[in-house]
């Protein structure tokens, strides 16, 4: 998607050589009609395919997520990210490391919200080594759903989370891919 690589030259900084800082487009503010764009080519891309609902995870994956569901006319259900003690029965739950936080937290979804009737589409903002996406997988298994395919917006292919889900089987369709943050400047593929 050559408009959000133009807006991510812009508005993006380098952190460091593993981390990009896109608060304005993706992580603390939203731009609606960028979003919607964003929606509308996942729901291009993954034309054709059963999907009941979408699913992502809090906080960040939400509006584009949202974006796309409404274009596919289906219901969007989020995973809550939480430190739990205990599990509660009514929740599917998986631990998680967190790559930007350091920390274990658990991705939680209700039983009410997903089961083996849904065929789902798994949208998500940024895709760095896959862990959180990996547990969101296995809710999803867990709940005995299908997986309809994998829409990021970001991933970094010099982390190995996009490999190792295609390397699964999974359909990963990624709207920009960047292979390199060294030098504090930012490569494309
Ligand atoms: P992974 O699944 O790809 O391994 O990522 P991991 O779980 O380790 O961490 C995912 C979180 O880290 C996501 O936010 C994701 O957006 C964020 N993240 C990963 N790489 C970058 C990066 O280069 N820049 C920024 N800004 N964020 C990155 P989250 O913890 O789920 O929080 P939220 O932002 O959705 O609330
Ligand atoms: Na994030
Ligand atoms: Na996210």
């Amino acid at each position: 998607m050559d408009i959000l690589k133009e807006r991510i030259l812009q508005e993006a900084t380098v952190v460091n050589a593993g981390v990009l800082k896109l608060d304005s487009l993706l992580n603390h503010g939203v731009d609606p009609e960028l979003t919607m764009e964003m929606g509308k080519e996942f729901a291009r891309r993954f034309q054709g395919r059963t999907i009941t609902k979408v699913i992502t995870v809090e906080s960040s994956g939400i509006p584009v997520a949202f974006a796309t569901a409404l274009t596919l006319g289906v219901p969007l259900v989020f995973a809550r990210r939480k430190k739990t003690l205990l599990q509660d029965p009514d929740d599917y739950m998986e631990r998680v490391p967190s790559f930007t936080k350091g920390i274990v937290t658990d991705l939680i979804v209700s039983r009410h919200l997903l089961d083996e009737n849904d065929s789902v589409l798994f949208i998500d903002d940024i895709i760095a080594n896959g862990d959180a996406a990996k547990g969101l997988l296995k809710i999803i298994e867990q709940a005995r759903a299908k997986v309809a395919g994998i829409g990021i917006v970001l991933e970094k292919s010099f982390q190995a989370g996009g490999k190792t889900l295609r390397e699964l089987g999974y359909e990963v369709e990624t709207l920009v891919r960047i292979s390199s943050l060294e030098g504090n400047s930012i490569t494309f593929e």
